[in-house]
């Protein structure tokens, strides 16, 4: 039997909801047909957004949405995207696909998506192939109230009123697809470009600097070290309110990642391997961030996670397309759990990507919309958001996996909301065995026990002709005793419990 120790009294840090956010690029049918159908569609939607998906979206309370890239935000000029559809610019996408993109979706849209969504803005600026005059513009398109050049635009354009930046991330990827730079050169151009996004109508947008890739702890150094700065007397904030850090889990590596659906057992244990390794990054990026900031004002935004794979059989290379598994929930569950525990230093993460690309939680085809495994744990944990993570610790956890390639079998965080109630997410990685768990907390006697559960084979997955496969079920075997909760979880599943 493991036991879980919980001391709900201990709140450590809070959960903000954003850690729960997504990340959406021009990038094959993420944002066109995915999200973006246009109001002449013949799929559901309000003012061109599919309703079926955002419909979907609002379950799970997202809470932030990253636009318009990736790689494609550093080739993005973004009055491509304003003004009459007829007349916007049409153009390869060259990174992704070599498929046109007549940017039917850009600011404007962007702006109604986050509307309808109910969540905040994050755009991504392009610092790769574009001015400090066109990222001040932007700025000032979007946000600035009064008159100016491009507020009247914006006005001439159907929007009187500015929009609320809640993020602006200065550049993506820049050691990589954003221009190729050094940490030094990078910071330099961060601390001159930054200067520019400027805070209208007294908000503050958190600027966002391009992290590390993976474990590049020198680019995190040469960042911080070009660029990190105090607050100059008189302002009220430094030159950067966060540092990104992305990570994909391939489990093959980048050559070799493998069939989304069809893999082995130790290439199940492989990619769990490689999600937990997410701990291992936090903490080496953050112990640099903790010289500089050890007050932890400045967030770490992992604002591209998840599993990559190769791509759907018979789909475009650029596209990526993959399907989501059991596999994926875990990896989702696991990730999420990491992030709580963090989440002193981790203030945001937008999983990559929201709809068909990459580790999505929703997939569509034409009019036809699949909920995958990673969407329901996205459902299970959302009761985290805006919650205090509390202490929590497992004892008596065996391994799981094959040959060398071992993990924990159990993963947990668990946090306490403004009502009280206590919600436990709990991960049982082994693939075969299950494990009675004993949940004991310091003084709290639950009178009530909800959960719910996602389980199935390491492979299960949602299809259009089979939509439910897998899917967050009701788990009714909670055996509560005063101080404690008792369940058992089955093998390759997640479990979502909540004491009151
Ligand atoms: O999410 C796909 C791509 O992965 C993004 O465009 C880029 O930032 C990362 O390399």
């Amino acid at each position: 039997m493991a036991k879980l120790y919980i001391d709900e009294k201990k709140k450590k840090s809070h959960i903000n909801p954003e850690l729960y956010g997504h990340f959406s690029e021009h990038l094959g049918r993420g944002i066109y047909g995915g999200l973006f159908v246009g109001e002449d569609s013949d799929i559901p939607n309000v003012k061109g957004m599919r309703s079926d998906v955002v419909e979907a979206l609002r379950k799970i309370r997202v809470p932030v949405l990253r636009w318009p890239g990736g790689c494609f935000a550093d080739e993005y000029h973004w009055m491509d995207g304003i003004g009459p559809k007829e007349s916007r610019k049409k153009m390869i996408n060259t990174h992704w696909g070599g498929v046109v993109e007549d940017n039917s979706f850009g600011t404007h849209e962007y702006f109604e998506l986050c509307s309808q969504l109910g969540c905040k803005t994050y755009i991504n600026g392009n610092v790769g192939s574009g001015s400090v005059r066109e990222m001040s513009e932007w700025v000032e398109y979007m946000t600035f109230q009064g008159v100016s050049p491009m507020a009247d635009l914006r006005a001439k354009n159907g929007h009187e009123d500015a929009w609320k930046v809640d993020y602006f991330g200065v550049g993506n990827e820049n050691w990589g697809c954003g221009g190729n730079m050094t940490p030094e050169y990078y910071g330099n151009l961060y601390r001159r470009y930054q200067t520019y996004v400027r805070d209208y109508n007294h908000e503050h947008i958190l600027k966002i600097a391009c992290g590390a890739n993976v474990n590049d702890t020198e680019w995190t150094k040469g960042v911080l070290k070009t660029c990190f700065a105090f607050p100059h007397p008189g302002h009220a904030h430094g030159f950067m309110d966060g540092l990104s850090l992305h990570y994909y889990v391939h489990p093959g590596g980048w050559q070799n990642k493998g069939s989304a659906t069809d893999f082995t057992e130790e290439t199940c244990y492989k990619t769990l391997d490689k999600a937990l390794y997410m701990e291992d990054l936090i903490k080496a990026h953050g112990a640099i961030l903790d010289e500089y900031d050890p007050e932890k004002k400045i967030g770490m935004m992992v604002d591209e996670w998840g599993a990559w794979y190769d791509v759907e059989p018979g789909t475009n290379p650029g596209f990526l397309y993959q399907q989501n598994t059991m596999r994926d929930a875990l990896v989702a569950a696991v990730t999420l759990n990491i992030f709580n525990q963090h989440s002193d230093r981790v203030k945001m993460a937008c999983i990559a990507q929201m709809v068909n690309v990459l580790q999505s939680v929703i997939l569509t085809e034409g009019s036809k919309m699949v909920l995958t495994p990673t969407y329901h744990v996205f459902h299970m944990y959302r009761h985290h958001q805006d919650a205090e993570l509390v202490e929590s610790w497992l004892e008596g956890v065996e391994t799981a996996g094959v040959q060398d390639c071992r993990v924990p079998s159990l993963q947990e965080s668990v946090s306490v909301d403004q009502d009280g109630v206590v919600t436990v997410t709990l991960a049982n990685l082994s693939l075969e065995e299950a494990y009675p768990v004993a949940a004991e907390l310091a003084g709290m006697e639950p009178a009530k026990a909800e959960a719910s559960i996602l389980t199935g084979k390491m492979n299960a997955h949602n299809t259009f002709e089979e939509p439910e496969n897998v899917k967050e079920e009701a788990f009714m075997d909670v055996n509560l005793k005063g101080k404690q909760a008792s369940l058992t979880i089955p093998p390759c599943s997640v479990v979502c419990l909540r004491l009151s």
